[in-house]
């Protein structure tokens, strides 16, 4: 690559100020919140898909890869430049272009923020309900692109469910709408849904077209404690089966909860035990009716079951839930967590197996484990600690996580529900999609000839 060319290229394209190939800014863009490390040889900050359009026409032509990023919070690799190029900063383009609330719509640049969304939808009466744990920060490109999800899942669905129409610029420049304003829509293949989710291998997306919904006029929280995760399981089985569809359900295990009193004694959470949280939205009415419903049904196998008594109640519960990710380092201060092995999904009766192999795992190789997650989806985020300038305790965590994968596998469940496959996972994707691994890469070989786009990734 004629690097010193294409830099003059990409200056015509997008102006001086926004494309770098200083050392510093690229080091910056090599990384994300995962392990994965890949250095980009230019980092450059489009504005529109038109420039994205012409760069990409340029790196199909010169065969330069091009990774798109958002806020660089993914925990996969997904948007880390692992075979250099160009990294495609997209955080920039965040403009909310239209809030149509009579179409139940909005249309949004990829580097909107999920909070700010919800900030400019609230007056209104309205939410988008995927609520990642990084929702402060994440952008719905990014979320879009990995199909995340988070606490709200279980009852509204993953972010697949609210992309009515994306704009896409293809390997070759040419932009497409994958949909439109309609909310449903029979005409031929799905390829929404082939964009979403596709971590940036398919194309970039430069705008999308989101389903919003109206907020709730009520919610209660659930909190039980359970003696083990057996115990737990059966419960959120049980409540399922009332017909009861709680808009949030998490589980705790007790180390968790040991690390959160830990990191702020104030935390309103049980003493002892795994606690599910339930959450149940709808009228004033029908909260007070579903949340009871859920105490009858934790009655019989829980060691405690107590319903929030006051919005603040539920607010601090729920904040010392959003804690767990920084409160993890309080588990030892000569160890840190690393994000591997932590977003595996089981159909929800294989949680308590899965925290039970997840926890034998743990011990058998004397690595640190807390167990939380979505447990209402089946999904399970374990979080290992090791000294991170101890190379056998390293080898060690990768035996741990390669165990929790297959232990995912084998139970019928998936390595990742939410974070993504980038390349962490990717080594996966023969055991997870079987034959279907081949679809994925003619699909791929057809929209991208040249893989220019993200290469490296999801194992294609
Ligand atoms: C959470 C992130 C890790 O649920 O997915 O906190
Ligand atoms: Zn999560």
């Amino acid at each position: 690559m004629a690097m010193k060319e294409v830099l003059e290229d990409l200056r015509k394209i997008v102006g001086d100020g926004r494309v770098s190939t200083s050392m510093l800014e690229r080091y910056c863009y090599s990384q994300d919140a995962s392990c994965v490390r890949g250095m980009p040889d230019f980092v450059v900050r489009p504005e529109n898909a038109e420039q994205i359009s012409e760069i990409l026409r340029l790196c199909n032509k010169k065969g330069i890869p091009a990774t798109p990023r958002g806020a660089g919070s993914g925990l996969a690799g997904g948007a880390v430049p692992v075979k250099g190029g160009i990294v495609l900063d997209m955080s920039g383009m965040n403009h909310i272009i239209e809030i149509d609330i009579g179409n139940l719509q909005v249309i949004v640049e990829p580097g909107v923020v999920q909070e700010r969304l919800n900030q400019a939808l609230k007056p209104l009466g309205f939410f988008f309900p995927p609520d990642p744990g990084s929702s402060a920060f994440c952008t719905l490109g990014g979320m879009i692109s990995c199909n995340s999800s988070g606490m709200r899942s279980v009852k509204y669905g993953t972010t697949r469910a609210y992309v009515l129409d994306l704009e896409v610029v293809l390997a070759d420049g040419s932009v497409i709408h994958t949909g439109s304003k309609v909310l449903k829509s029979s005409a031929g293949y799905d390829i929404t849904r082939l964009f979403t989710g596709a971590e940036g291998t398919l194309g970039i997306i430069t705008a999308a077209g989101l389903k919003v919904v109206p907020l709730p006029q009520a919610r209660r929280l659930v909190a039980a404690s359970f003696e083990d995760a057996e115990a737990a399981g059966r419960a959120v089985v049980d409540v399922f089966s009332r017909g009861i569809t709680p808009s949030a359900c998490e589980i705790m295990d007790k180390t968790t909860l040991e690390v959160l009193r830990r990191c702020n004694p104030a935390v309103a959470l049980p003493e002892s035990g795994d606690l599910v949280l339930f959450e149940v939205d709808g009228t004033n009415l029908s909260v007070d009716e579903a949340a009871r419903e859920v105490g009858e049904a934790c009655a019989p196998v829980a060691s405690s079951v107590r319903i929030a008594q006051s919005q603040e109640e539920m607010d601090s519960i729920w904040a010392g839930r959003r804690l767990v990710g920084a409160a993890v380092s309080r588990l030892d201060p000569t160890k840190t967590r690393v994000y591997a092995g932590e977003d595996v999904g089981v159909p929800i009766r294989e949680i308590p197996s899965l925290i039970n192999k997840v926890q034998k795992i743990s011990e058998d190789l004397g690595i640190a484990a807390m167990k939380y997650g979505h447990i209402g989806d089946g999904n399970l985020h374990v979080a290992l600690f090791i000294d991170l300038m101890n190379r056998e305790e390293w080898e060690r965590l990768d035996l741990a996580a390669d165990r929790i994968h297959r232990a995912a596998l084998e139970l019928g469940g998936t390595v990742s529900s939410e974070h993504g496959i980038g390349l962490a996972r990717a080594g996966y994707m023969p055991a997870q999609a079987g034959a279907a691994l081949e679809v994925m890469r003619s699909i791929k070989s057809s929209l991208d000839p040249k893989g220019i786009l993200n290469p490296g990734k999801l194992g294609l």
